[in-house]
């Protein structure tokens, strides 16, 4: 083994360079947040070959002034912080003063800048550190080329270009995200990628993140101690990957478990199994809040209060989503563009010609691509449409069969009043806007949801059966029931072993009082094996109340009176998330007169 010795400058940068920059991505991402902090208002990003031949940035910022040039590009050398201090209440994308070393260690860099006032340019670059004079108007231009060229090891972790410049525009796109009010454009091998004017978050999100999103989203904005802003899609709307998910604490995109963990929970009453929201969130908390000095790509932050910023997102998320679109006298589908060109083709019914303008989520590239929520409205707009063009074409469709008109049809409530029952699984309603549809398990399912949890946070009220059921267990079950004797009593539930492979139930929740008590027992016993008694947290028990309520929930073809379908448009008025229901499918819809006249073609 040799003896100690120092290593030399640019070894230590190159393995320091290992942190920092460890994609084109990652250079992008450093030059960019330079600019920002420089007070750029346009940026300009030419990339070739997925930023590994060149990364060229350009801005008009405050530029860096002749002396400080070869500084800059130095191992801790900022302009950002001088003290502990500031470093506890950093207001800035840097702090480190390493980019800039890394970056010019494993790659050929040239940086350019003219600050504000000085009569031209000058230039370093990286061999070369005595600036020299050069052509610029205003701002900084840095030009990064051979990324890794004097690291071949480095190199060969590249991926391909396509590859490279996927993760570049996404560390653009998030830059870009945050910041609407700068200007911004990226090209790559000389071709015009994308264009961005500065301008408002709303404009700068529909051009980054799509029409469609900023559609279906809720918009949010919650203010306190902390304060949240952004936008984030209804279940309806959610994908089957994490791919949309765009979170900025002091305009800094992170990934965080704790943020992760709160928005999930926003959306676990709303959104089940692998599917996923898509959304832009905003937080805004005092630097001294937050550290960002956690990890090398500064792509983490801990918070000061952990648990006050978890609740707070919560909180606001939750609130949001659970605003009923039926509450406002809206529909939830309300905000779908109403062209009739973007449903997909229904080529044998004639129906095409008709087009009735339903509203419908924006069609996405193909139907592969659509996920299974869109999917199932899909197939249920087309189903309308077809019945639709049915009706027009012939006068042999099938008429639903139809009760006393309503009472009250002065449309005072905002659901309005229900009209018939379609082939036992649908409610057709009056509003004062025209028909209402509702899906009526879905919408049972979600009611009955919400009062299992309103009532669970109370003491549940109990109906004792007059013949109390006995039911086959197997030995799994007849020990689940026995372990979990408490849990399901709080829950209404008084079960007993009646004999070695028997079970009996005296008594149930008062709202499922209906429900199919042995294959609903059947069902919670078979979850409560898979989590022990010990581990119903809140999450586990609102899952075991979801499967209360879809057990309990009306079944399709099970014929509902007049009284009965009424009573149900009156409680999703009054209840929360109505508009979804457990699995994220919609419960209802609306179709105005107006759309009813233009497929009819009426006054036309
Ligand atoms: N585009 C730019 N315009 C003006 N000044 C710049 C620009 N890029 C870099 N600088 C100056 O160079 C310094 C070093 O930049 P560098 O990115 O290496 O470190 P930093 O931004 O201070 O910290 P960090 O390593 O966390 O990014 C900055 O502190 C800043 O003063
Ligand atoms: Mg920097």
């Amino acid at each position: 083994m040799a003896a100690i010795h120092r290593l030399p400058e640019l070894l230590i940068n190159q393995i320091a360079a290992g942190e920092v920059v460890e994609r084109p991505a990652s250079v992008l991402k450093e030059v960019l947040e330079n600019a920002l902090d420089a007070g750029a208002r346009a940026i300009d990003v030419q990339l070739e070959e997925g930023g590994v031949r060149r990364i060229r940035v350009a801005d008009d910022g405050r530029g860096i002034v002749r002396d400080e040039l070869a500084l800059a590009l130095e191992r801790h050398a900022t302009s950002k912080i001088a003290s502990l201090d500031d470093l506890e209440r950093v207001g800035t994308m840097g702090f480190r003063g390493e980019a800039l070393a890394a970056i010019a260690a494993v790659a050929r860099t040239t940086l350019t800048s003219r600050a504000e006032g000085d009569a031209h340019a000058w230039q370093v670059e990286g061999a070369n550190r005595e600036p020299a004079p050069a052509a610029l108007n205003r701002g900084t231009v840095i030009d990064i080329a051979d990324l890794y060229y004097n690291t071949p090891a480095r190199r060969k972790f590249l991926k391909s270009e396509a590859t490279e410049y996927a993760h570049c525009d996404e560390a653009f796109r998030r830059i870009a995200l945050a910041r609407p009010d700068v200007g911004m454009q990226l090209s790559h091998n000389g071709r015009a990628i994308r264009r961005l004017p500065a301008g408002e978050a709303r404009a700068r999100i529909a051009a980054l993140m799509g029409d469609d999103f900023l559609a279906q989203a809720r918009e949010i904005h919650a203010e306190g101690a902390l304060c949240l802003t952004g936008f984030a899609s209804l279940p309806a709307c959610a994908r089957n990957r994490r791919d949309a998910q765009y979170f900025f604490v002091n305009g800094r995109h992170v990934r965080d478990k704790l943020l992760s963990h709160a928005i999930a929970q926003a959306y676990a009453d709303i959104l089940h199994g692998s599917r996923f929201p898509a959304y832009a969130l905003f937080l805004e908390i005092d630097p001294t809040g937050v550290d960002v000095n956690v990890h090398p790509a500064k792509t983490e932050v801990r918070f000061r209060d952990a648990h006050a910023v978890h609740q707070f997102i919560f909180h606001a998320l939750n609130r949001a989503l659970a605003e009923s679109g039926a509450g406002r006298g809206e529909t939830p589908t309300a905000d779908f563009p109403a062209t009739a060109a973007a449903l997909p083709p229904h080529a044998d019914t004639g129906a095409n010609r008709y087009s009735l303008p339903i509203r419908h989520p924006p069609a996405a590239p193909g139907r592969a691509a659509m996920d299974s929520a869109q999917q199932a409205y899909f197939d249920f707009a087309n189903r309308a449409r077809a019945q639709g063009a049915a009706a027009a074409n012939t006068d042999s469709a099938a008429a639903p069969q139809t009760n006393q008109p309503p009472a009250n049809t002065d449309g005072s409530a905002p659901l309005g009043y229900a009209l018939a029952q379609l082939h036992g699984v649908y409610i057709l309603a009056q509003n004062a806007r025209g028909l209402v549809l509702v899906d009526m398990h879905a919408a049972h399912e979600r009611i009955l949801y919400e009062k299992l949890k309103i009532v669970f946070d109370g003491t549940p009220s109990v109906q004792r059966l007059l013949i109390p059921a006995v039911f086959p267990a197997s030995q799994v079950e007849m020990a689940t029931a026995e372990s979990c004797a408490e849990v399901l009593l709080r829950m209404g539930f008084e079960v007993s072993a009646a004999g070695p492979y028997e079970l009996v139930v005296r008594s149930v929740p008062a709202l499922l009082a209906n429900a199919a008590i042995a294959d609903l027992l059947h069902e919670l016993l078979e979850e409560l094996h898979e989590y022990p008694a010990s581990e119903v947290t809140t999450l586990r028990r609102n899952e075991l109340l979801a499967t209360m309520a879809c057990h309990g929930a009306v079944r399709a073809h099970r014929q509902l009176t007049t009284p009965e379908m009424n009573a149900l448009l009156r409680d999703m008025e009054a209840s929360e998330r109505a508009d979804q229901c457990n699995h994220g499918r919609p419960t209802w819809t609306q179709f105005s007169l107006a759309e009813l006249d233009r497929f009819f073609l009426r006054g036309q």
